[in-house]
């Protein structure tokens, strides 16, 4: 790309003027294959028009989230949630992402007391009081995605042990967050989340992790909350990605349904939590996106 051509990344600026800069810092860095540094491609970068796009569909997404602290209390089964969700979703001209994604057949995933993640609405899951749930939703306008995760605590009060998982899971998230730091690499959000974890005697679920989000639902880097500082992708200004830490209170180890293929559980029963934001990094940090 020449320095007068129409920069890549669509701003329709010149190059010299846009993104010439990035590309020479990270051409000039040295990128260590043993802690498996990489370049992001330039489809994970996005501009000022994608972020507002990203930032219209987290006002839905959240909007969602809100109605659930309002609908979730004792007896009532998770499939209600779920087609609240939607109607809130779909009557604000947007679509839940969740919704036949590889075949996923609810809205948003609900996931209860020893349910990891990926927990499908259903008649017969009844919410007593002092469960613990994830409700993740996600939600796309436009071509643009936003993707967040709240715990809830039926009836409001829980044992002290499942209040104090679903507390520090947040403050793990957090971390996280605080470590995803412009020309830093993916690795310190892992490495800030299973330090924290450790340090509360809780475990990490390794096997699913966060992700790029914005233009599509899904894509790299792959965003592992327990692993090296230092590794992995570059993160770089205008990337978008989620901070979504998997805690379980006891063994790490989940096990998928053999028979539904989505509910990932704790292989020794234990409870989980998990909390999800989507954020931008910036040249100075990052910005929440949705949460
Ligand atoms: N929202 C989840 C995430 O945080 C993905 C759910 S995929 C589904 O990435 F198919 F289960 F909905
Ligand atoms: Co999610
Ligand atoms: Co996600």
């Amino acid at each position: 790309m020449k320095r007068n051509d129409d920069c890549w990344c669509g701003s329709g600026k010149k190059y010299k003027k846009c993104h010439l800069d990035f590309d020479e810092r990270i051409a000039e860095m040295k990128f260590n294959v043993n802690k498996s540094q990489i370049r992001p491609p330039h489809h994970v970068i996005n501009i000022a028009k994608d972020i507002e796009g990203i930032k219209k569909a987290a006002v839905i997404n959240t909007g969602a989230l809100d109605l659930m602290a309002k609908l979730v209390k004792p007896g009532i089964d998770t499939l209600s949630l779920n087609d609240a969700a939607h109607e809130f979703i779909v009557s604000h001209g947007a679509h839940p992402s969740c919704l036949n994604y590889d075949n996923f057949p609810k809205s948003i995933c609900i996931s209860v007391n020893n349910v990891v993640c990926h927990g499908i609405p259903s008649k017969k899951v009844i919410l007593r009081e002092g469960d613990i749930l994830n409700i993740d939703i996600t939600t796309d306008l436009d071509g643009y995605f936003a993707d967040a995760s709240r715990m809830y605590i039926v009836g409001g009060r829980t044992t002290l042990e499942a209040k104090r998982l679903v507390d520090v899971t947040r403050e793990i998230m957090e971390a996280g967050i605080r470590a995803a730091q412009p020309w830093h690499f993916v690795g310190d959000i892992g490495a800030a989340c299973g330090k924290m974890a450790r340090a509360n005697g809780y475990t990490v679920v390794t096997e699913l992790g966060g992700h790029g989000v914005g233009k599509k639902f899904h894509l790299e880097p792959f965003v592992s909350h327990d692993c090296k500082e230092n590794t992995g992708m570059l993160m770089v200004p205008g990337m978008v990605l989620t901070v979504e830490p998997m805690i379980n209170a006891g063994k790490k180890q989940v096990v998928t349904d053999a028979y539904d293929g989505w509910t990932v559980r704790t292989e020794d029963g234990s409870l989980s939590a998990q909390w999800e934001k989507t954020i931008l990094i910036t040249e100075d940090g990052n910005q929440v996106l949705a949460s």
